[in-house]
């Protein structure tokens, strides 16, 4: 601390002192304080926190401030601002430091000691001010943000509470259900709707720091810590009506609960002791399986956009997009691109079709300003941005052409020799397919180099995951500008070779013929999809199945039916189904039957799985949940270890951030990586010995613990 206070001796000047020239007024002298400076102007102090890259609320910047604070004081100021430079005020504290003892100051104690100056501290806002950035700014007295701000306390999401004053400053400033809806939600908010809630004073334009200190003279602005203040009443109904919605989305999470039991005391109970139950809660939880997990996750999913060596300055700026194929999915990649400020012009086969096309992006655009998902300035600047064409000819602009035309190796290699011969020689030519060999498609082209798979899930607009898949001959360059579109698009890129099914599909086909095989030896598909729900998948396999439509997969058996080994086990009850006109939700009647949208257990579906057991000289067995679940992840694992011995994934944190992000694996367990690397090995051995048996002939078993290890030793797990 001592050496702290010494780097700062010449802001001890009185504020007359500073107003010598024009220069010194424009241009005052900061000094550093570890990561914070400090700055006077006249007699207001100005704390800005300086750790970029967004300012993570580290041990450096604490002390910083605690020692920014004493000088502050010292130099005789009347006000403090705080704020951030660079892009943001502070996006979070440092989530390195969670897995481990905390030292002191602690985020509480910077608070305390902004709570106990005897002048006004105001937080000026502007990028991002989450987490740990929000709890400092509520622990000021006043809050002003610039009008690009978004506002939110993430914490729920990363397994733990708020820690530092979250669950009790803000229902204190915005009312208890809207504080459960935000922090249980882990939503983050504009700085206008923190304005008209109350979280925050003023929406301000131009100079920030201007705007802070104008603030600051414009009227007497007390102390007023929000710790002090009582939280606005609800209406009738409007907590309990909250509550059950963090419950229902929380999927019964300790975390959601506690949080709720937290925010609940700011209307109960004192500040300092309501404070010291959310301090002890947050210390137990930030240390829980739920947090590491998640903690895991989020800088895996970091890494999982980067790819060592690969400079991703050499990327091209993309613009203008062409989308060949307006249905399913061209549908979604288009609004993805127009929601990312992208110009998108979408080719169909022939007018008719484009005519649909364009007709159910509009209508879905529209739908959503109309639901207030969208606002409607920026429905209409989206369907500005929006045009179509019946020749790829009209693509010749474009700086990236991608394709989702049918699922055929012909329709696909076609479209896009035609593509090559109308753009220019730097535009980027992807395809989504989802199975396909991308080196087989790009075979006959000229400039291999600039294609590459962007492999979209659906709805591609709502969805998280981009697989980026560079084929033998994709460029760096190609790659890099893959990885920074789906940066631009908000998306959570993961890196593959070319496989059948990538990563992400390959495995879910393991996972998915486990599930079949449990069916046809004697689980029901509800039970399996009971199993894998209660584990915590979003939707159990045959639900899924349902709802993608069957047809997609038996496409696939079908075109993999002249190289199937004879000799392997093959669940023919999908292949009757289809057959049966059973397509799934698309026709009312899949695995299940579907009465008004609900699904239910369809008699003709037993009757299928009864003569195909039958035909197969199978006697059924029964199977407890636990090994259903622990079949579907052994099935899982052994391909995904599989896969990244055959190179497919950069690494195993890859393939746990694919099943989170793109299908419906619980976040808090981490993955199924991570989730394995946690089981005694043991009997996790015994599972794949019991998946062995199960998939009998062609199994192959994949270097598991080998892939385990790397996990653990990257100490990723
Ligand atoms: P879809 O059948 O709904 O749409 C394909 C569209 O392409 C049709 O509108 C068709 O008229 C158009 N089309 C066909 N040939 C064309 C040509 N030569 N020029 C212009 N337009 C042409 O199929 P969907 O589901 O949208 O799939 C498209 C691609 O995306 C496929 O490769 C599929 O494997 C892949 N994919 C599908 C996913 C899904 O969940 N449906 C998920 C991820 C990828």
């Amino acid at each position: 601390m001592a050496d702290e206070l010494s780097k700062i001796n010449s802001s001890h000047r009185k504020p007359h002192e500073q107003s010598g020239s024009a220069d010194q007024r424009t241009a005052p002298e900061t000094k550093p304080l570890s990561k914070v400076t400090l700055d006077m102007r006249a007699d207001i102090a100005v704390l800005t926190i300086n750790n970029p890259p967004v300012n993570a609320g580290s041990i450096d910047v604490r002390t910083g401030l605690l020692s920014g604070l004493t000088a502050a004081k010292e130099n005789g100021a009347k006000a403090v601002v705080i704020l951030g430079a660079g892009r943001c005020f502070v996006a979070g504290s440092d989530l390195r430091e969670f897995g481990q003892p905390l030292a002191f100051p602690e985020l509480p104690d910077v608070i305390r000691a902004i709570e106990d100056t005897p002048f006004p501290v105001l937080a000026a806002l502007h990028g991002v001010a989450l987490g740990g950035g929000l709890e400092l700014a509520l622990g000021c007295d006043y809050r002003i943000a610039a009008p690009d701000t978004k506002l939110g306390l993430p914490e729920v999401s990363l397994g733990f509470v708020p820690g530092a004053g979250g669950t009790q400053r803000l229902p204190r400033l915005v009312g208890i259900s809207k504080a459960i809806a935000m922090i249980c939600g882990a939503t983050r908010i504009s700085a206008r709707e923190a304005c008209d809630i109350g979280l925050i004073d003023a929406v301000t334009d131009g100079d920030l720091l201007e705007a802070a200190l104008a603030f600051l003279n414009e009227a007497p602005r007390p102390k007023r810590p929000s710790k002090e203040q009582s939280a606005p009443q609800d209406g009738d109904g409007m907590i309990e009506a909250a509550e059950a919605r963090a419950l229902k989305r929380g999927k019964g999470r300790p975390n959601v609960a506690e949080a709720i039991r937290l925010i609940n005391k700011a209307a109960t109970t004192d500040a300092d002791t309501a404070l010291a139950d959310e301090r002890a809660t947050f210390q137990t939880l930030r240390l829980s399986d739920d947090a590491f997990a998640l903690r895991y996750l989020f800088f895996s999913e970091r890494r999982a956009g980067t790819v060592e060596g690969l400079n991703l300055k050499t990327a091209g700026n993309i613009r203008r997009i062409g989308v060949i194929g307006g249905g399913t999915m061209g549908q979604g990649i288009v609004r993805a691109f127009l929601a990312a400020g992208l110009s998108v012009t979408v080719v169909e086969r022939d007018g008719a079709a484009l005519d649909i096309a364009l007709e159910k992006i509009g209508e879905s655009l529209k739908s959503s300003a109309q639901r207030g998902r969208l606002t409607h300035a920026a429905c209409a600047s989206r369907l500005a941005a929006l045009d179509g064409a019946e020749d790829v000819a009209e693509l010749a602009s474009c700086d990236l052409v991608i394709e989702a035309v049918f699922e055929d190796m012909a329709v696909k290699k076609d479209v896009l020799g035609k593509v090559e011969q109308v753009v220019a020689p730097e535009t980027i030519i992807a395809t989504n397919t989802s199975y396909l060999d991308i080196d087989e498609m790009v075979s006959d082209l000229d400039h291999p180099q600039r294609v590459l798979g962007l492999h979209f899930f659906s709805p591609a607009d709502i969805m998280p995951l981009l697989e980026i898949v560079r084929s033998a001959s994709t460029s760096d360059s190609t790659l890099a500008s893959g990885l920074k579109l789906a940066r631009k698009l908000t998306k959570q890129p993961v890196v593959s070779r070319v496989a059948e099914g990538f990563i992400g599909n390959r495995i879910y086909n393991a996972y998915r013929r486990r599930a079949e095989l449990l069916v046809l030896d004697g689980a029901s598909p509800d039970a399996v999809d009971q199993a894998a729900q209660a584990f915590g998948f979003a939707m159990g396999p045959f639900l899924v199945s349902d709802m993608s439509g069957l047809d997609i997969a038996w496409a696939m058996r079908k075109r993999q039916a002249p190289t199937r080994d004879p000799n392997a086990r093959y669940v023919t009850i999908a292949d009757s189904l289809c057959e049966a006109g059973r397509l799934g939700r698309k026709t009312g009647k899949g695995w299940y039957n579907y009465i008004d949208g609900k699904p239910e257990a369809a008699p003709e579906v037993t009757e299928v799985i009864a003569q195909a057991r039958a035909k197969a000289g199978i006697t059924p067995v029964s199977y407890d949940p636990q090994t259903i679940q622990h079949q579907l992840m052994a099935a899982i694992v052994n391909e995904a270890a599989l896969l990244l011995e055959e190179g497919v994934a950069q690494r195993p944190s890859d393939v746990d951030v694919t099943l989170t992000n793109g299908y419906g694996f619980p976040r808090w367990r981490g993955g199924p990586l991570y989730w394995a690397a946690k089981q005694d090995p043991t009997s996790l051995q015994a599972d794949l010995d019991t998946l062995a048996n199960g998939v009998g002939h062609g199994h192959r078993a994949g270097p598991v613990h080998k892939i385990l290890a790397l996990l653990t030793a990257s100490n990723e797990a």
